[in-house]
Parts: structure tokens; sequence; C-alpha cells
């Protein structure tokens, strides 16, 4: 009997199921298989964290590093970002704070792996999503869709970087930090919306990377159909309920987002670290074995790079490294401990696919058994508002609402992603220089000089600008009959001016008559007021600002900026004339960018006056001063509460844009860390400016004579601006009695003790302060948070004794949850915990 010959299709999906994963072990030392990324052939749980470097400062990068690989972190995940590596077509630049090759390097000396997330689109809420603004002007493109002229710069772009980590030998493969790439980023959903050209697009993104050959592999997040063997991978707030495209795949968190972005006239989002670590271990124990925390650390979008448009110059994200460098804690300590609770798990996770019980109505133990004998046991109480006890093995286990308890042992408890160890900390801003002298310089309201150009009708802005500033004059006259009614005592007319956004000032005769501005919401601009007019030639001038270009949406390339009508002046004896389509002339920028005196060597290019002539509250003013670096290394920000909006600029660095004037809407109601987050639950701020401090890299101070210059757009009081440190005001513990530790597991797993042991309640003053006071201690049952404790109905008369006797005067001190030593159990049978906080100084 003849055997029948294998089909072609059959021989195909030997090799998909079979062939290629061993492949892709064998071949090169980073892989992956359905369980994990493989590193020399070892599958692992890795712990990523995204710091993106131009968000931060070369100086800065050494510590940030240092403090996610404290925190317990194995990878750094980062974006590349094309605008600030080719600013214009062909001419590169990788210096200073775009060193990516650095960058890397130093994530490698700190013994970190590096996932390069190439895209080069990025979104990031960074300037046109990290396309460069001449990509939109080469002739015929249309971006991210099968278009020639797209796909040519982009693969252009991809390989430089790809073939410069390559030269520096960065990949894993060739000793190299990197073991993991991306291309695109969350396409799907673009995919989606352009059907048959956007597949066709996925396959040839795919096909380019990996013909790239950097022997680690690609991934595509939020992308469904990633071609194979592209990894396709989750971004979210939770990602538990995500699969990979193909059995073979490993389950991959790209974005587990910390917080969220702030956006001017938005409030100050949160999330805490309690519904974070919950999201963490839920998608770890549904089999998932790769989290990255977008953002790691969020840093600042200094000069013009912040996206939007509207999006706020810091970019801290809520980070568990703040925007500064500095640990926010008790986030960064609640992650590090859950990431030593997870590496304890890990032979267990990585051998075996979880079997799941069920404990309860909303409770699940997820087990991970190896062979070998492994055990891992993650315990789920799913239910937002009550607490569940639930038995599992021979023990029972009290799992506070929406928390899972993990225990490495399928025994022992050692972390609760509800109950938190880590100390917090109460941060302030400490004005460190408040006297600055400061000159004022008064930039020219609208004159047409010869940089001025004069077209029919109105021009969109970016594709005027270029995006090389954010400001465009838009200038014409307005002939006004004496006949006319309103000079005879009549209403004043309406001036109407439709814009595309962002913002908007609108002088009649040099005199600024109103400002408009929208949100990123709506960034455009309806502005209709009656304004005052002289018979014969009025000049009308609008200056038109962008506060930083779209960074998503279908097509957000061709979003319009700027003035586009129509305008029209309404309310004369003619009823209503439309000036849209008369002559309008254009000035592009400022005089004084023009003139660069924010930098060292433009400053003196104008006179500036001083004292009894500084400029207050005046729009469109220029300030300058110079002052000394304070002392110290902690964190310098200005406080620009009473300014408006503009610019900064420190020794020529644009340190951003500021806008403290557009204050926050919305709700900031109670938080809760129980129950699903959304980036509109914990809001802070409503009501105050979106962003009143803004970070000055001490690596930009020299030590005399620093040169601040301001350009204020709409109203500010100079003089109240202020130079300020930030520093830790007080530290709080907040510790159940009965809290599992590490330590504790330790001793219980290796059977050197029966019963727990109480956890200790840590208390550490950054370096260099020392505990000055206890503001508070109770062992009871305290209420309220770090900041605002109050006593409950149970407190122990002497719970403040241990901590002035062995804290005060101390860096830091460590004391044991014991009621002996607050003078014995106030409320025995009751279950209660001691809050702490002390102030530092
Ligand atoms: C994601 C995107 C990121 C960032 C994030 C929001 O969808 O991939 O680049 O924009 O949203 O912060």
């Amino acid at each position: 009997m003849l055997l029948r010959q294998p089909s072609f299709f059959t021989l195909f999906c030997i090799f998909w199921v079979f062939l290629l994963p061993n492949l892709l072990l064998v071949n090169g030392s980073v892989g992956y298989d359905h369980k994990a990324i493989t590193i020399n052939g070892q599958r692992r749980i890795l712990i990523s964290g995204s710091i993106h470097y131009p968000r931060s400062t070369p100086e800065m990068w050494p510590d940030l590093i240092q403090k996610a690989k404290e925190g317990g972190l194995d990878v750094i995940q980062t974006y590349v970002f094309w605008n600030g590596h080719e600013p214009q077509q062909g001419k590169y630049y990788f210096e200073e704070r775009y060193d990516l090759v650095k960058f890397i390097k130093l994530v490698q000396q700190a013994g970190l792996y590096a996932h390069l997330r190439i895209g080069p689109y990025v979104c990031a809420e960074w300037n046109f999503g990290g396309f460069p603004v001449w990509l939109k002007y080469v002739p015929g493109i249309s971006f991210r869709t099968d278009n020639g002229p797209f796909k040519a710069a982009m693969q252009r772009f991809t390989e430089k970087i790809v073939n410069m980590m390559k030269a520096e030998k960065l990949y894993e493969t060739q000793g190299g930090p990197i073991i993991l790439s991306q291309i695109e980023n969350e396409y799907g959903p673009m995919e989606y919306e352009l059907g048959a050209p956007g597949k066709t697009y996925t396959h040839w993104a795919a096909n380019m990377a990996l013909g790239l050959r950097t022997g680690v592999p690609w991934v595509m997040c939020k992308q469904d159909d990633a071609p194979d063997p592209v990894i396709n991978t989750c971004n979210g707030f939770y990602c538990d309920y995500f699969s990979p495209n193909k059995a073979y795949k490993p389950k991959m968190w790209t974005e587990a987002w910390t917080g969220w972005y702030t956006e001017f006239g938005g409030p100050v989002p949160t999330r805490p670290a309690e519904d974070l670590a919950f999201g963490i271990a839920r998608f770890i124990q549904k089999g998932g074995s790769y989290v990255n925390y977008y953002m790691y650390h969020g840093g600042t979008n200094f000069d013009r790079t912040a996206g939007g448009p509207f999006i706020a110059t810091s970019y801290d994200y809520d980070a568990p490294l703040d925007e500064f460098g500095l640990l926010k804690q008790p986030k960064w300590g609640h992650l590090k401990d859950l990431h030593r609770a997870l590496k304890l798990c890990e032979p267990a996770l990585v051998s075996t696919d979880p079997t799941v019980v069920r404990l309860g109505s909303s409770q699940e133990a997820h087990v991970f058994k190896s062979e070998s004998g492994a055990c891992a046991a993650f315990l789920a109480n799913y239910n937002p508002s009550s607490y569940a006890k639930v038995a599992y093995g021979n023990n029972h286990y009290n799992l506070p609402p929406w928390s899972i308890s993990i225990l490495p042992d399928c025994k022992n408890t050692v972390y609760n992603t509800a109950r938190v160890g880590a100390q917090s900390a109460q941060m302030k801003f400490t004005p460190v220089y408040n006297h600055f002298s400061w000159q004022s310089y008064n930039e020219e309201t609208a004159s047409t000089d010869d940089s001025a150009f004069t077209v029919l009708g109105l021009l969109e802005q970016v594709n005027t600008t270029r995006d090389m500033t954010d400001y465009l004059w838009y200038m014409t006259d307005v002939k006004i009959d004496s006949n006319e009614g309103f000079l005879k005592g009549g209403k004043e007319p309406v001036l109407n001016v439709m814009s595309a956004g962002h913002a908007l000032h609108v002088y009649i005769n040099g005199q600024l008559v109103g400002t408009a501005y929208g949100s990123l919401e709506n960034p455009k601009i309806s502005f209709g007021e009656g304004v005052n007019m002289r018979a014969g030639i009025n000049k009308i001038s609008l200056l038109s600002i962008a506060v930083g270009l779209p960074n998503v949406g279908p097509n957000f390339e061709r979003w319009n900026a700027g003035i586009l009508g129509p305008i029209s002046l309404s309310g004369l004896n003619e009823g209503r004339r439309d000036l849209t389509w008369q002559k309008w002339s254009y000035k592009i920028g400022m005089k004084g960018e023009t003139l660069s005196l924010h930098s060292l060597s433009g400053v003196s290019n104008v006179e500036w006056v001083e004292g009894k002539f500084l400029a207050q509250r005046q729009p469109l003013t220029w300030y300058k001063t110079t002052f000394n670096a304070p002392s110290g290394n902690e964190p310098l920000a200005l406080d620009m509460g009473a300014m408006g909006k503009g610019q900064v600029w420190i020794n020529g660095q644009n340190i951003g844009r500021y806008w403290p004037a557009y204050t926050a809407k919305g709700s900031c109601s109670d938080c809760s860390y129980a129950g699903y987050f959304s980036e509109k639950k914990c809001l802070t701020y409503c009501g105050d400016a979106s962003q009143r401090w803004y970070h000055v890299p001490r690596s930009w101070l020299k030590p005399r004579g620093n040169l601040m210059v301001v350009f204020e757009e709409m109203s500010g009081a100079p003089n109240f601006i202020s130079l300020m440190k930030k520093e830790i005001s007080s530290i709080c513990a907040d510790i159940n009695e009965w809290q599992p530790t590490l330590v504790n597991w330790h001793l219980k797993s290796s059977g050197r003790i029966d019963k727990p042991l109480r956890p200790k309640a840590h208390l550490w003053c950054a370096p260099g302060q020392k505990i000055s006071s206890i503001k508070f201690a109770s062992f009871g049952t305290p209420e309220g948070s770090c900041g605002n404790y109050k006593q409950g109905n149970c407190h122990a008369h002497n719970s403040y004794d241990i901590f002035q006797k062995d804290c005060v005067g101390q860096p830091g001190c460590a004391i044991t949850v014991e009621p002996r030593l607050f003078g014995g159990d106030p409320c025995p049978n009751v279950m209660k915990k001691l809050a702490v906080e002390a102030i530092c100084s």
C-alpha cells in the first residue's frame, strides 16, 4: 500500500507548530516559546520599565537606571524618537538627551536588558507622535499605510537605528543588552480603519523589521494579527484577559500604565499602588511573563517636544520614579516588594501553566506546580468591597478586597497587593531663591517688517511655520467709514474669528482685546467679541499659538492648526463684512525668537529695562535675570504660579512650555484603590494650575551667573517666580499587625519558625536628612492616609514613645509592630494596625 504524501499544508503546519518555536529557541541567545522570552535557553519572568531618554538629562540617566534596578527591574524599555534624531531630513542628531547609544550602554553597565521600541511612530504624547514635521512634506506621502514614500522613509530610519545598534554591538546576540525590539505602535486599530492597505502595510512593516536580522524577537503592540513570528502584545491598565495570536507566543504586556499623562486644562491623574500591583499580579497569575511599566520614569517634555495638542510639560505619569527622578513612595517600594515576590515564584511560573481553583464567588486560586516540585499560588479576591476568608490547601487566608496574595511555596503568603509594607513619603517644594532681579523687553506687537509676507486669504499654521515656532501672526487692515453707526454712539461691531487652534490673541490697533484657547478634547476656537475701532484704517493682528502637534488618531498628521476662518466683522452699517478672503500679512515667530533672546549669545541683542520700567502683567513680554546655582543636590523646579503662559530657558536650554493660568477642570473625588481603575478615577489638583512647577535640571546650571529668560504670552508677575527644591517633608508607615513580609516568609517556608513574626515599620528619610519629630503615631485602628492620619476608636496610649526614643535624631529606624512596645494591646480581638508619620529635615 502506498503511503499518502503529506500535503504542503500539513508540512506548513508542522513547521509553524513544532519546528519554528524550537528554531527560535536554539537560534541565537534570545528566543521565546509559549511561556516566556528565553535568554540563553532559559525562560524568564521579565519586569521592565519605560524610561524615555530625552525626557531626562544624560546626567540623570545613571541614577534613574540604578533606581529601576533597585526597584527590581530586569529591563529598561524606551521608544526611539525620530524627530529628535532627524530634525532636518538627512541631518542626524545623537547628542545630549538624544544620545541613544550612551543610554543603552548605561543600561548594559547596570546589568539590565533593554527593549528598543523603534516605532518609528511612537504616539507617547510626544510632538507629532515622533514623526519629523518635514516628513509631512515629502511629495506623495501618506503616513502609516501602504504608501511608497512613507515606507521608504520609515525603512531608512529603522535601518539607521538597527545598524547603529549593531555597530555598537548592543544586541544580546552580540553580547549587548537589547533583547527585544518593536516595530510600529498600536497599529491594530488603524489597520481596522484602513482595511486592505492597512493590512498590506502591517505585513510590510513586519517583514521589513524581520529582514533587518537583529537576532532578537520583534513585538507589535495592540496588533492582534501581528504576522509570525512577531509577537503581538497588550497595552492597558489591565491585561489579564489578553492572549497572543498563536499558542506558541508568550503573553506579554508592553504598556502597564502606572498612571496617566497631564494635559493643560486637566487635573493631574494618579493610580494607586495597590491597584497597579493587583493588575500586575493578575496578569502573571494568568500566565503572563513580561510586564513593562509605562512609565517607570515619565520625566519632562522639555523644549517643544510635548505632543497633543495641550500635553503638559510634566510627563510625571504618577510613575514609580517621579518627574525629578525621586522615589515615589509607597509606589516604588510596593512594586519592589511585588517583584521580589514574583521572582520567588519564577521557577514554578516558567515551568507550567496554571490550574485555576474556585475558592468562592469572586475568589480564585491560580496554582503553578512543576514536575520538579516547585509550587507557587496566587489567591485572588476580585470583590472590590469586601474581605474574603478562603480555604486553600490546609490553611485559611484572609484576602482584602480587590487583592491578590502571593504564596511562593503554595503555603505561606509573602505579599498581598493591597497590604503596603513600603513606607510612603510626602514631598514638598521649598523656595531656595526668590529674589531674582528681572529686566524686561516688550516683544513687538504685530509689525510688518521685511520678514512679513502677504497673500490673499488665510494660511494653515503648520504648513507656514513648519513647526519651527509656536507663533504665527495674521495681520490685516480694515477700513471703517466715518458714517458707521457705532462711531456715533451705536453698539460696537463684533469680530468673529474661527481658528483650528490652539490659542489666540486678538489685537486691534496694537491693543490686546481678547484671548481664547481650546483644549485637548476640542482644540478649535470660536472667538466673538465687541471691538473698538476708529474711522479710517484699523489694524487687526491675530496671534495664533500652537501648543504641540497631535500625536494620535487617524490621519493625525493632517490636523490643521491656526486661523482658517471664517473671519468677519458684524454690526456695521452694511451688516456683516467677511474678512476671510482679503489680503493678510504673515509673520512667523516672535521678534525675540529671531534675535535669539533666549540664548547666551543673543540676549544682548536688545535693550532691556528694569526697576520701575519693568513690565508687569503685560502680554508678549520677555524677562531675563541671572542667578547662582543653589547648593545641595535636591532636584530644582521653578514655581511659575504667578505667570500666565509661555516658555522658559536656562542658559539657552528650553525647559518647556509653562501654562499655570490654565487651571484643571474636572472633579477630583475620593480615590479608592479597589475596583477597576481608569484615567478618570483618581484625579488631583482640580481647580488649581494643571502644572505649576517646572523642572530645572541641575546639570543645566553652572555655579554662578546662570541666565534665565522667560517669554510671557499672557500676563505675569515675574517677581513672584521662585526657584524651589523638591524634598521629602514627611514619611509614613502604615502596617497591619500581621502583614506578610519577606523575612517572615523565608523563616516560615524554611521551617525555622511555626508562628508568623510581626512585621516592622520602616521609616527612612532621604540621604542627608534626619527624623526631627513624630507627627503622628497610633497602634490601634487609626484612620486616614499619610499627611492626614487621625486616631480611631482604638489607640494605644504609648504609641509615640518608642518612635520618640528610637527614631528622632536618626536618619531612619525600624520598629516592630508589637503591642508591648506601645504599652499593650488596646483592643484585643480587633484587627489592628500601626500608622506613623515622621518629619524629615
Ligand atoms: C498608548 C501609546 C503610548 C502612550 C499611551 C498613553 O496607547 O502606545 O505611546 O501614548 O497610550 O500615555
